[in-house]
């Protein structure tokens, strides 16, 4: 049972600040899989992994880190509710203009600020492509990508104080917490990752940490359906020489089997299958001392 009579749905979409867009065009679209499309004004791009219109906004930024989580709503009605219960808990919360609303391809959208420096955004009525104009991915092989009602994936991002930034999560933006790892990954650094999750249960759409490194976002995660496109995609990464920052392996906690590529950002993108969802009526958090059942050995080190 929950406290709050509104929750979030799903992390819908993710914007990242970046620099090369030729770079992320050919990363995206002939490593990942995602299919690319330019918007009008060619400050942004648009990634498509399903029928929704972007999942993944690019934004022309020398900053090369996360600008924002978009987090999902079924109805206005829970978003509505939603934002009174935030604003309750004493955080400013925006109504974004209809220009950011059709630049986000969503119907109704609102904001407030996260105490590390980007920005949730929170919204319901995301738009949907035509039929004719269904998602096409040039290089995988299997089912397309899991999203759904389970949203586009997770991220992990760093908090400069991670002890606020998780009572913000879980007090002001009412995301539940999933489980913990606690690992020492590196002798004398200790790999502190808290784990979150939304109403549709996802094993974790946000997790964070005080992580070594400058960039805000960690990793950005999506997952595939099909388990050998993991593999093909991995194959795609060495063949590209792309720099791989954890090779295949499997976590005890969400149970993805994946590896991370390095992208052109620096941060890294995990690349996924078998996630599994969390059922609140009887799940028990746990805390991990592992990152990895197997596997995930180091490669290069992701940048910033
Ligand atoms: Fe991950």
């Amino acid at each position: 049972m929950t406290d709050f009579p509104a929750e979030i749905s799903s992390l819908g979409y993710v914007v990242l600040g970046v620099k090369d867009f030729d770079a992320w065009t050919v990363f995206a679209r002939d490593i990942l899989g995602f299919q690319v499309c330019e918007r009008e004004d060619d400050q942004s791009l648009a990634l498509r992994m399903d029928e929704r219109l972007q999942r993944v906004v690019l934004e022309k930024n020398d900053a090369d880190d996360l600008l924002e989580a978009g987090w999902e709503f079924d109805t206005e009605e829970q978003l509505t509710r939603y934002v009174e219960q935030l604003r309750a808990y004493g955080t400013r919360v925006e109504q974004a203009s209809a220009e950011e609303c059709r630049r986000r391809s969503v119907e109704t959208l609102y904001c407030c600020d996260d105490p590390n420096g980007f920005r949730h955004g929170f919204y319901y009525g995301p738009w949907i492509a035509l039929m004719s104009d269904g998602f096409r991915s040039t290089v995988m092989r299997g089912a397309g990508f899991e999203t759904g009602v389970l949203g586009l994936g997770h991220i992990v991002t760093r908090s400069a104080d991670a002890k606020k930034t998780i009572e913000f999560y879980r007090s002001g933006l009412g995301l539940k917490i999933s489980d913990y790892i606690r690992a020492d990954v590196i002798p004398g650094k200790t790999f502190d990752v808290t784990f979150m999750h939304t109403a549709s249960g996802r094993h974790h759409s946000l997790a964070t940490g005080e992580l070594p490194g400058e960039k805000l976002l960690g990793h950005l995660m999506v997952q595939v359906k099909d388990m050998n496109d993991v593999g093909l995609a991995y194959d795609r990464c060495l063949a590209a020489g792309l720099p791989i920052v954890m090779h295949l392996g499997h976590h005890p906690n969400d149970q993805m089997f994946s590896f991370y590529v390095r992208s052109p950002s620096g941060f890294a993108i995990e690349y996924g299958h078998g996630g599994i969802v969390i059922d609140d009526a009887t799940w028990k958090v746990t805390t991990y001392s592992r990152l990895s059942d197997w596997g995930h050995q180091r490669g290069e080190p992701p940048r910033g």
